[in-house]
């Protein structure tokens, strides 16, 4: 079976792309990446001399692109994780957003429509659900929760799950869409909360966190979110949500301190800032449809996926080092500088 994984240079891509060509020895994955500040070639390098695994430096927008390597790859699947993924940056540039999430999405199925195709599985998130408030703990969002968006982002992320449920519908595409919590693990790009507070951490650096601190995330270790798309790729009902989550609801700033801990760091690091504009207060998945469906169960527990994560980056410095330098330091001027301490 051929499988075009779209966005696997990016963080979750890449853990599917080795997800899939450890547990499905005969499949050939075609990596199709345009390799944007969040994509990085090494994280592939492992793969890189696979003959199962091939490759291509492409945007999912460009349609003539695309059509090329459907006609010379004739894949099975897509799954399309290919997205702008990180929040702030699209509080402060929305448009590449809306072009990547929404027409990269569509130019994907309307491959999928020309050439054929046996499930196109888009990645989607929790985000399209809005937000929970703080003093709910019995609400959690279900497939049947309305979207509700806040950022641009999560806008963009629920236009395109809307998209894929259109095409469906109109054309018969047979589709499938996850809507997964927070992930963390291994080559977690390090804007985001988790692998940024790591490596400032080990820095001796401030650790920004947004408002209270008091948010609450639904984390889920990385392979299992993976473990959970190929399941829905092969054995979910077409036209079909899956919510993915495994029930792990934290403070941000317990995350933090609990970081701060493990690297034998002083709390004194963490510092309160401006919060995020529009900032959604609690996300919490009810998984029940794909445990009763699929009898997917999340298999990595916090407590040792953190500790694993946090050894992950401690070891692979040579992954995040020159991730941290350049650009990157423009970024954290521009997103932090103008933070104030709150
Ligand atoms: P990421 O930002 O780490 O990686 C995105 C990848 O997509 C990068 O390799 C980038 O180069 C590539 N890309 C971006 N624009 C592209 C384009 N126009 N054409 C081709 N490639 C392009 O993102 P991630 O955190 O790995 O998220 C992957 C997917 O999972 C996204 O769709 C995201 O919305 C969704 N998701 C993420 C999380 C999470 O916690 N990170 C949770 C639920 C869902
Ligand atoms: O819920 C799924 C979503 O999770 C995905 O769809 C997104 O692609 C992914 O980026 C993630 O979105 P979040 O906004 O929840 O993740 P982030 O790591 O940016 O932030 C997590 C929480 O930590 C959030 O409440 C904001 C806060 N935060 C974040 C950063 C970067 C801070 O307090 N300080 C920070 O410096």
């Amino acid at each position: 079976m051929n499988y075009i994984v779209t966005g696997g240079a990016g963080f979750i891509g890449s853990n599917f792309v080795f997800h899939m060509l450890k547990e499905h020895p005969d499949a050939r994955i075609i990596c199709v990446d345009k390799l944007t500040y969040a994509g990085n070639l090494s994280t592939l390098k492992p793969v890189m001399d696979n003959p199962n695994f091939r490759f291509i430096r492409a945007d999912i927008c460009d349609r003539d692109a695309i059509y090329k390597i459907f006609e010379e790859e004739k894949p099975d699947y897509v799954v399309n994780f290919a997205a702008e993924s990180h929040v702030d940056r699209s509080i402060e540039n929305p448009g590449v957003f809306l072009q990547t999430n929404i027409i990269g999405t569509a130019t994907m199925m309307d491959a999928c429509r020309k050439y054929g195709i046996k499930r196109y599985h888009q990645v989607s998130t929790d985000e399209v659900y809005g937000d929970l408030p703080l003093d709910r703990p019995d609400l959690f969002f279900t497939e049947e929760t309305p979207i509700h968006t806040s950022s641009p982002y999560s806008s963009s992320k629920a236009s395109a799950d809307l998209l894929v449920l259109a095409y469906h519908r109109t054309y018969g595409l047979p589709v499938t869409i996850s809507r997964c919590s927070n992930n963390y693990g291994p080559y977690h790009f390090p804007e985001k909360l988790i692998p940024l507070m790591i490596i400032n951490a080990l820095h001796d650096e401030p650790l920004p966190v947004y408002g209270d601190g008091l948010n609450v995330r639904d984390w889920l270790y990385v392979e299992d979110h993976c473990r959970a798309i190929d399941l829905i790729v092969h054995r979910g009902r077409d036209g079909e949500v899956y919510n993915v989550g495994g029930h792990n609801e934290m403070k941000n700033i317990d995350i933090v301190k609990m970081i701060c801990k493990e690297l034998g760091k002083p709390e004194s690091l963490i510092t309160h800032v401006t919060d995020r504009k529009g900032h959604d207060r609690r996300y919490a998945i009810d998984p029940t449809k794909i445990h009763n469906e699929l009898g997917w169960l999340p298999e990595t527990k916090f407590a040792d996926g953190i500790k694993k994560t946090i050894r992950w980056y401690l070891d692979n410095e040579d992954w995040w080092q020159p991730i941290i330098s350049g650009e990157y330091q423009d970024y954290y001027e521009k997103m932090y500088g103008s933070r104030e301490e709150v």
